[in-house]
């Protein structure tokens, strides 16, 4: 029984800050700690990423997963076959097969992103009943870490300005996808401004 879920949500950045906040994997463990206790890459096939990731699901119940997440440029990623981790240990993977798709459009008024989640839960009839438990779960997760995002975003706009993603262009930094980020993102480089006096004393 498949239940199916969505969430949008306006965000106060360009695309391009958002799109390379969420590359920018080099930071999910250090900011996302309050959810995430370790993140690690099995495989990596084209644009799959094979995560193995450790959660705390409601800040205590402890859970390590696999699953891979796709990319497809430039801003829509698709995560899918989660699995336990070890296989055998008994787990909410085994009894609902959860796929998650996250979409960051331009807003069609403003200069800013809207960010659309869509989730969908294929469970058993007998963890029916609990469906809106889960969604309210995941969407508690979720939620939590697009503001500890958007709390990140917000820290870096004021030291490099808003919409300026060249410290993700820099030749040193690690993105994932980086060359598919440069070929979508590297013309907005020019448009970038450095913060001013005003907005580093706010
Ligand atoms: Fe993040």
């Amino acid at each position: 029984m498949k239940h199916r879920f969505r969430v949008v949500e306006e965000q106060d950045c360009t695309v391009a800050v958002a799109i390379g906040a969420y590359l920018d994997c080099e930071h999910y463990v250090h900011l996302h700690r309050s959810i995430m206790t370790k993140l690690s890459i099995d495989k990596v096939e084209g644009r799959k990423v094979t995560w193995r990731q450790g959660l705390r699901w409601l800040g205590f119940l402890k859970i390590t997963q696999t699953f891979v997440m796709e990319y497809f440029p430039p801003g829509h990623f698709k995560s899918y076959d989660m699995k336990a981790y070890p296989r055998w240990l008994p787990q909410f993977h085994h009894f609902v097969k959860t796929v998650m798709d996250v979409r960051y459009t331009k807003h069609p008024q403003r200069d800013a992103t809207v960010m659309t989640f869509d989730c969908e839960m294929d469970m058993p009839f007998f963890l029916w009943p609990f469906r809106n438990v889960f969604q309210g779960i995941v969407e508690k997760m979720h939620h939590l870490k697009d503001q500890e995002d958007l709390d990140m975003i917000h820290r870096r706009d004021k030291f490099f300005g808003r919409g300026n993603i060249n410290s993700y262009l820099a030749e040193g930094q690690f993105l994932l996808f980086k060359d598919d980020y440069v070929a979508h993102f590297a013309h907005e480089a020019q448009r970038a401004q450095p913060a001013t006096a005003a907005e580093l004393n706010a």
